[in-house]
């Protein structure tokens, strides 16, 4: 009889990572594929999942994986250096890989294998496991509901015995995963909303939400053969934000989520512009990581400038962790469906999820430097 493939969940290393990466109730489907399921103690306590609720669903609980633990999954794995990372293990998990060198650095010295769940192709047959989707989405809603709850004002038109008050007017930039739920959350709540993004084909998608597609001169190359924007040019830049200040500053907030992948994100309001906003504006960034779309915005912080609200979030999904978790968890499986066969780790890198997703193998770089 061959030996079970141990799995094993991490607990999160960044005490402000309140999700976990497997949630008890997909422990089924993952004893299924053969795999037996280790849980670090408290990894899910903060998201909602008690140990003993991995332990009813069939998970051991440790105070640390084993040695023999063949796969490790995480919200992010690397968050801390000096961590003992598990040698010869596969890690699934979100990284930033790209601009973080010293991940390389683990990898090779550990031997690790690294399925970086933000590498997933964006291809139909991939949707499932598409993690940049499902948290994304969660931001979308969440950065909607903030902006509900800062401004001073009703979202929606509210028609009183003491008098008429007119809908706020929200303005998204950015119309990918986490542009449009926050269009279709403050929509839903009643709000006057505008949609832009760089990719034309956004436009039937706002529009589609009941909101309004505004959009300026977009140069003909602006977006990849994959459906992502690309950077513009120093002249586009100057275009646009010369363009969007007018929106800008008719809206009482605005929700920016532009991104370029691997990319610092563009910058689409100016310092300038915040301080010409209505009292009372709200702003928020979902770009706050990568450095922000709005020129005033700080990671983790709410600065106000003259009157406006700039508030940067760090991990908006965090904070809805029961269900952010699900969510990935669902995505984790849908990769270890791929990956586990009969059994056995399965690695076909003739199929395009697996190929373009596992960034490093036993040590040794899968990805151009
Ligand atoms: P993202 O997080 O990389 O970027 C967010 C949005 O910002 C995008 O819509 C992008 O066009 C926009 N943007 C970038 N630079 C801009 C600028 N200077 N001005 C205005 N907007 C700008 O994007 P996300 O949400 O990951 O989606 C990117 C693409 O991938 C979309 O076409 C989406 O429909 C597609 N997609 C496909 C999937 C699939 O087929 N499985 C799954 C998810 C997304």
């Amino acid at each position: 009889m061959t030996d079970q493939i141990i799995l094993g969940v991490k607990k999160e290393e960044d005490p402000s990572e309140d999700r976990v990466s497997i949630v008890p109730r997909d422990l089924k489907s993952l004893s299924s594929l053969g795999l037996k399921i280790v849980v670090e103690k408290d990894a899910g306590i903060k998201a909602g999942y008690s140990n003993e609720n991995y332990e009813t669903s069939g998970a051991s609980i440790v105070d640390s994986l084993p040695n023999n633990t063949s796969i490790v999954t995480s919200l992010n794995a690397f968050y801390d250096h000096s961590s003992n990372h598990i040698e010869n293990s596969i890690i699934i998990s979100l990284t930033d890989i790209r601009t973080n060198s010293e991940i390389k650095k683990i990898c090779e010295n550990k031997k690790l294998s690294l399925f970086a769940m933000e590498f997933v192709p964006r291809i139909a047959r991939a949707q499932k496991l598409d993690a940049l989707s499902s948290q994304a989405s969660i931001a979308g809603y969440r950065a909607g509901l903030i902006v509900a709850t800062s401004l001073k004002k009703y979202l929606p038109l509210m028609m009183t015995a003491a008098g008429t008050i007119p809908p706020s007017s929200i303005l998204v930039l950015g119309a990918g995963v986490a542009g449009l739920q926050a269009i279709a959350t403050t929509k839903r709540l009643g709000a006057d909303v505008t949609g832009y993004d760089i990719r034309l084909a956004a436009g039937e998608q706002i529009e589609s939400l009941g909101a309004k597609f505004i959009s300026d001169e977009v140069p003909p190359d602006s977006e990849t053969s994959g459906g992502y924007a690309k950077e513009q040019s120093k002249d586009n830049q100057k275009n646009q934000l010369e363009f969007l200040k007018e929106y800008i500053l008719k809206s009482d907030a605005v929700i920016t989520t532009a991104a370029i992948p691997g990319r610092k994100a563009p910058i689409l309001i100016e310092k300038s512009t915040v301080e010409e906003m209505k009292q009372g504006s709200v702003i928020v960034d979902l770009a706050a990581a990568t450095g922000g779309n709005c020129e005033s915005t700080k990671l983790g912080e709410e600065v106000e400038i003259k009157g406006t609200k700039v508030i940067g979030p760090k991990n908006l999904s965090s904070d809805m962790a029961f269900d952010a978790s699900i969510v990935y968890s669902k995505n984790l499986l849908g990769l270890l469906e791929i990956i586990i066969q009969e059994n056995k780790i399965n690695l076909n890198f003739d199929d395009e999820i697996v190929d373009t997703m596992m960034v490093y193998q036993d040590g040794k770089s899968r990805i151009e430097e």
